[in-house]
């Protein structure tokens, strides 16, 4: 059995927007979303490079990654860390793992490589709202209450 549980899969696969963290040269953080998030396997979270030097070079130094994943409407998530490969397209292991990524049409041909972590940490991430006593049925309501008033019927208004 792997490090993945279900439920862990399924934020990844519904939300696919993920905040990664990796280390500089400097030691300074650097953080960036990426929004093309998969899960491979049991072990493994991936995502494309598209537009992110900052990112790769800092793994090419020093391979570890943390990502967060957040519902915001249910105002918790799960954050993931561990050792990451960068799989340059053209090569095999690119190959091997490029299948989730069709999901994305003609984005998917944009992508260099895949950062493919193995997550040797997994931890859930929760509101301190839940320790105020807070259900995530109240959460949702009130979440969704101020998504629609940001978008509401789903339509960006405009300000
Ligand atoms: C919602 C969102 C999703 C993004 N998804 C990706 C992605 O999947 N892959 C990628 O390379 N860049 C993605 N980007 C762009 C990078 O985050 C952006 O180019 C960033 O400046 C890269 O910084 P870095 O070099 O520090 O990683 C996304 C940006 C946003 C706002």
């Amino acid at each position: 059995m792997g490090i993945l549980t279900d439920d862990m899969k399924r934020l990844v696969d519904e939300q696919k927007l993920g905040f990664v963290a990796t280390v500089g040269a400097d030691g300074t953080p650097n953080l960036s979303p990426k929004g093309t998030m998969v899960v491979l396997d049991d072990d493994h979270i991936a995502f494309g490079e598209i537009r992110s030097p900052n990112t790769v070079e800092n793994l090419r130094h020093n391979p570890v990654l943390e990502i967060n994943f957040v519902d915001p409407f249910a105002r918790k998530g799960y954050r993931f860390k561990g050792r990451a490969d960068f799989l340059e397209r053209g090569s095999d292991a690119f190959d091997a793992s490029f299948a989730p990524f069709a999901q994305w049409g003609d984005l998917a041909n944009t992508i260099n490589g895949i950062v493919k972590l193995k997550v040797e940490r997994a931890l859930p991430i929760t509101s301190p709202a839940y320790d105020m006593g807070a259900s995530e049925a109240d959460l949702r309501a009130q979440w969704t209450e101020s998504f629609e008033r940001i978008q509401p019927g789903g339509r960006f208004v405009g300000r």
